[in-house]
């Protein structure tokens, strides 16, 4: 669908499409443990969060260079674009990198060099997000923050991902602090299979501007009145909560409800090489799933850019 709109949950990992992870793999001389991109496209039946995380970090091996990185980029600017994408705000993993022996400067600059170029190539504004993952330990958060600091002019902020259950959002007090007194915004992944405590936490303890997923506060009407009354932006993925099984099927999803709550929801895509789907997609599969009405999908665009880092007069510009 090719409503103008801003993708605000985006991990350039989960970008990764059979076809480009194969290309790298040969170009760096990384085995994979499947034959072709069919069999590995029968890897994609997950059970849950876990389950997709162990093939999206198995298949980050085939990403070492730069240009790698700047390859993946460019791979999806070119397809957010054709969605009607006009500005994405994109996570990035770097421990996940880092320990594979990638430095964070490769990262960076890699998908710079996409980045960078981007809205004069695909007509695509970009900020990137670092992420830390939640089931690394709140040291390594703290030094992968350090090891940022060279690139703080290319990083809007900080978001946390990952395992999410058992790892709450108080592990990173710390580091979000650390990130705060640098000016960074703040974003959390919460709610996704974790409880609505988690929400809650990640707003009075980390102080984020956004919960990414957020799906679980339907089960708190105290959260939700709070979320609605502060116009907290949720950055739902609905097609990535049907294949990691926190939805049974689309048409069950709470989208309608939450929007009738008058909680401040945008559509995203989470990782869309594997759960099939980038943006446009979304809009497209909840508007037939749950039959949402033009005036709707118009309130989720608008407010894909009410949320985002963009400043509201580019915004305007942008729409
Ligand atoms: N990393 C990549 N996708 C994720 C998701 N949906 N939840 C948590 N961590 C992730
Ligand atoms: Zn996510």
């Amino acid at each position: 669908m090719s409503l103008p709109k801003a993708e605000l949950h985006l991990h350039i990992e989960g970008t990764l499409e059979p076809e480009l992870a194969f290309e790298l793999a040969a170009r760096n001389g990384v085995e994979l443990p499947y034959a072709d991109t069919d069999s590995l496209r029968t890897a994609y039946q997950f059970e849950d969060l876990q389950s997709f995380l162990n093939l999206y970090y198995e298949l980050m091996a085939v990403l070492r260079t730069e240009r790698d990185f700047e390859d993946l980029a460019n791979a999806y600017l070119a397809r957010a674009a054709a969605q009607g994408v006009r500005h994405a705000e994109i996570f990035f993993d770097p421990q996940a990198h880092l320990a594979r022996g990638v430095e964070m400067g490769t990262v960076v600059e890699g998908l710079w060099r996409a980045l960078g170029s981007s809205a004069r190539n695909h007509g695509v504004s970009t900020q990137l997000i670092m992420c830390f993952l939640r089931d690394e330990s709140a040291e390594s958060a703290l030094e992968t923050l350090d090891a940022a600091k060279p690139y703080l002019d290319r990083i809007v902020g900080v978001g946390l991902d990952s395992a999410e259950v058992g790892h709450p959002p108080v592990k990173f007090r710390e580091v979000y602090e650390a990130a705060a007194a640098l000016g960074l915004r703040r974003v959390a992944h919460a709610g996704e299979e974790g409880p609505p405590e988690y929400i809650v936490e990640a707003l009075d303890v980390l102080g984020v501007e956004r919960i990414d997923h957020g799906l679980r506060c339907v089960e708190s009407p105290e959260l939700v009145a709070r979320l609605v009354r502060d116009r907290v932006p949720l950055t739902l993925c609905p097609l990535s909560n049907v294949r990691l099984r926190t939805v049974d099927v689309l048409g069950d999803h709470p989208l309608p409800a939450m929007l009738d709550a008058g909680l401040m929801c945008t559509v995203n895509s989470d990782d869309p090489a594997y759960f099939g789907g980038y943006a446009g997609d979304n809009f497209e599969a909840v508007q037939q799933a749950l039959g949402l009405s033009e005036e709707r999908l118009r309130e989720l665009a608008r407010n894909s850019f009410l949320a985002s880092f963009l400043e509201h007069d580019e915004e305007l510009r942008a729409r």
